[in-house]
């Protein structure tokens, strides 16, 4: 079932519960592997299951045929089966140690810019980009679509992931792997499961209750898998409740292959191998890259099948699994794909951060007139580029590295050659647009005095491997922002961050946006938002706290100085491994607020624009345990925007659903003008989950569906009655 993408005037944010393998248009490709199943040698099959390096290793240059990633398994050209070639790819192709000298990639804005769209056709639009540059690049595996939510504000991939809400999460990562994947390249959803934080990520027993589980981080992957149909699912490094992900029973064979009928293959995360039999028992299809293994999957598993430890029929369905995914994502094909156009993947890059960045506070000072004679841009290397994420999905930008700046003793800070200060001159020809460093405040408060407006840009780096050590802004900027404010009350601050941080300085200023990492048009995009060429549409995809103290875990759990950073595969279980409690279930973001009665800084949801909007006429209906909500949105402002109007549910008393959100649309409106929009609510946000009967319950009674423009600005309510019911899982 394809995705109604943006279409017409309504969006109807539409899932069907458990829809599992059933939308899977399989047949052929089953057959098929079938077939080469029945011709393959047991060497063949063994070498299908062996994911290696496809980079350079101990010694050795990348393996003969490797297009040079990370990573890479050789082909049976006999059979007509390619070889893959995996590369990193979230927010674009990556090309870790320069392995292809001087290759460069679009560089995309962060998935949180991404996922502050709302926007489910342009999140098909940067998959469809990013995978017709991997298949012009010789790829046709992309290591992507990071679902984790997002548990911890502070984590070190948040920029990587998506949302802390299970629906919006899961139909955004759907959205992006489903555009990958029609460029015929075959796209992950990863990490399965809980790798929600990066501190001791390959030590950590993430325990949770299972039925918590079902209804927050696995319902993300569940969605996205249904939406996206991703030809592999990538096992994390850690583990959950007791048992690596990667030999994990109850992920992989349970939940994922049973319960969710997934036909697809599971690969291991480089270097989450620790026993080859008990991956291969519990459901791992493939090993990535085993050099980092102690133990190799490929001459243990031979032994292990020739002794009888694992069946030769779980063999077989590893094998079968992998050429299914190969064949129903065309790899085995000679696809006359579209050359990447470099042109119009940069067009997407700049479209997502026009529609991403998100205006958090406005007293008038934004958009900046046209007409403005003097601006000052201060701090964060804007006169240079706009900040980057590491680890793993950081990309060598088209155009070059535009300015790096060293982290610790063998970390860069990448900046894309996109200078905001050069877009903010191009956006006002007529002023004069001066810069300051930032580096110091007083002399920054001093140029200040001077300008018209000021333009304050603060950046915060995060990376794989490791987590913020606070939602504090790093190397004295919170002073900078206070000092310059103060010095001139036309100040916007305009932040460049991987996830929400603390904003002391708040009440100082004028205006404050969240650009997040805005990718290598992010400059032209930030000086179309001042300007008011783009009115702002983006919408918090998580919730900015106050301070830490309201987190479920105020102080991450671990030791954050012995976070490991990348693969370590040492074999059995860690001494050091530590339990994380997430005691807070399913109560994650802005369901633990709300429980709580806290305020945050910024809820999740929300998002200011240069036009204001409404909503009424709420109304929600049912059909079995298919609920639809309608609702009338309309431009109260002066210029045309998009509102997105978001729609919530709660269960009746003993349901255990205190507010989760239900759905929303996204529409353009001219001044003055109305639309009726509607959204039909996915029936397993109105249910819990019974992990005994291993089926989604219903609880007869009625519902409070709420609607407005972020979670704490819900303005109409209805109910509607349901009779109990039973979902399959
Ligand atoms: C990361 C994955 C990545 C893999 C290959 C791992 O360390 O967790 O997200 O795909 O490396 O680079």
């Amino acid at each position: 079932m394809a995705f109604p993408v943006r279409l017409v005037a309504v969006v109807a944010v539409l899932v069907s519960a458990g829809a599992g393998a059933e939308g899977y248009e399989l047949g052929a490709a089953q057959q098929r592997a079938e077939a080469v199943l029945g011709r393959m040698t047991q060497a063949e099959k063994l070498s299908l299951v062996r994911g290696g390096l496809g980079a350079p290793w101990g010694g050795r240059p990348k393996p003969q045929g490797s297009v040079g990633s990370a990573g890479y398994v050789a082909g049976i050209p006999r059979l007509g089966i390619p070889a893959l070639q995996e590369t990193d790819a979230e927010l674009g192709i990556a090309n870790p140690g320069n392995i292809r000298p001087g290759d460069t990639a679009t560089a995309m804005p962060s998935d949180l810019a991404l996922a502050s769209t709302w926007d489910l056709g342009i999140a098909r639009r940067q998959g469809a980009a990013v995978g017709a540059e991997a298949r012009a690049k010789g790829f046709n595996v992309l290591l992507g679509g990071a679902v984790n939510l997002i548990r911890d504000p502070r984590g070190g991939r948040d920029f990587e992931y998506f949302s802390e809400d299970p629906l919006l999460a899961g139909l955004m990562a759907g959205a992006a792997i489903d555009g990958v994947q029609s460029r015929h390249v075959l796209s992950t959803i990863k990490h399965f499961a809980l790798n929600d934080q990066e501190t001791d990520r390959v030590a950590l027993d993430a325990r949770i209750d299972r039925a918590a589980a079902r209804e927050s981080d696995l319902l993300a992957f569940e969605i996205g898998i249904e939406q996206g149909r991703p030809g592999a699912v990538m096992c994390a490094y850690n583990e959950v409740n007791g048992v690596y992900s990667c030999e994990n029973d109850w992920l992989l064979d349970r939940v994922l292959k049973a319960d969710w009928r997934y036909p697809g293959f599971v690969m291991s995360d480089w270097g989450a191998v620790h026993s080859t039999i008990r991956s291969a028992v519990a459901g791992l299809d493939q090993e990535s890259g085993d050099e980092l293994d102690t133990q190799n999957f490929f001459e243990s598993l031979g032994r292990s099948v020739a002794e009888g430890k694992v069946p030769q029929t779980r063999l077989d369905d590893m094998a079968r699994r992998i050429l299914t995914s190969i064949f129903t994502h065309g790899l085995a094909e000679e696809v006359a794909s579209d050359p990447a156009d470099s042109a119009s993947s940069e067009e997407s890059a700049l479209a997502i951060e026009r529609e991403g960045a998100v205006l958090l506070k406005n007293e008038g000072l934004l958009p900046l007139p046209t007409n403005v004679r003097r601006l000052l841009v201060v701090g964060a290397h804007a006169d240079r580029g706009v900040p980057s994420g590491g680890g793993s999905s950081q990309v060598v930008p088209r155009g070059g590295i535009a300015f790096s700046e060293r982290v610790g003793r063998n970390r860069a800070m990448i900046f894309d050659p996109s200078s905001p200060l050069d877009a903010i001159r191009r956006q006002f020809p007529h002023a004069l647009v001066d810069y300051d460093d930032g580096r110091f405040p007083g002399r920054a408060a001093n140029a200040a005095r001077w300008a018209d407006a000021v333009i304050l840009f603060a950046d915060q780096w995060r990376t794989e491997g490791i987590d913020a050590p606070s939602l504090s802004l790093p190397g004295g900027q919170d002073t900078l922002m206070e000092t310059v404010a103060r010095a001139n009350p036309h100040s916007v601050v305009v932040l460049e961050t991987g996830g929400p941080v603390l904003m002391p300085w708040l009440d100082e200023t004028a205006a404050v946006v969240e650009a997040w990492y805005p990718g290598q048009k992010g400059g032209e995009a930030i000086a179309e938002f001042l300007s008011g060429a783009v009115n702002p549409s983006g919408r918090l995809p998580l919730t900015f706290p106050r301070s830490e103290a309201q987190l479920p875990h105020p102080t991450i759990q671990g030791d954050p100085t012995g976070a490991p950073i990348g693969p370590v595969g040492r074999g059995g279980h860690y001494d050091r491994t530590f339990v994380a409690q997430y005691g807070e279930g399913a109560e994650v973001g802005y369901k633990w607020y709300f429980e709580r009665g806290e305020q945050p800084l910024f809820p999740f949801g929300f998002g200011l624009s240069y036009t204001t909007f409404g909503l009424r006429s709420l109304s929600a209906s049912a059909d079995g345990a298919r609920v639809t909500v309608r609702a009338t949105v309309w431009n109260s402002g002066a210029r045309a925007g998009v509102a997105t109007p978001e729609f919530y549910v709660s269960g009746p008393a003993g349901a255990n659903i205190p507010l989760r959100l239900a759905g929303w649309s996204r529409v353009d409106l001219a001044p003055g003008k109305e639309r009726d929009v509607s959204a039909s609510v996915d029936p397993r946000l109105l249910a819990t989950f019974d992990e005994g009967a291993r089926r989604w319950r219903i609880r007869g009674g009625d519902y409070r569906i709420t609607a407005g423009f972020d979670v704490e600005r819900r303005e109409a309510a209805t109910a509607v009655h349901l009779d109990g019911a039973e979902l399959p899982p």
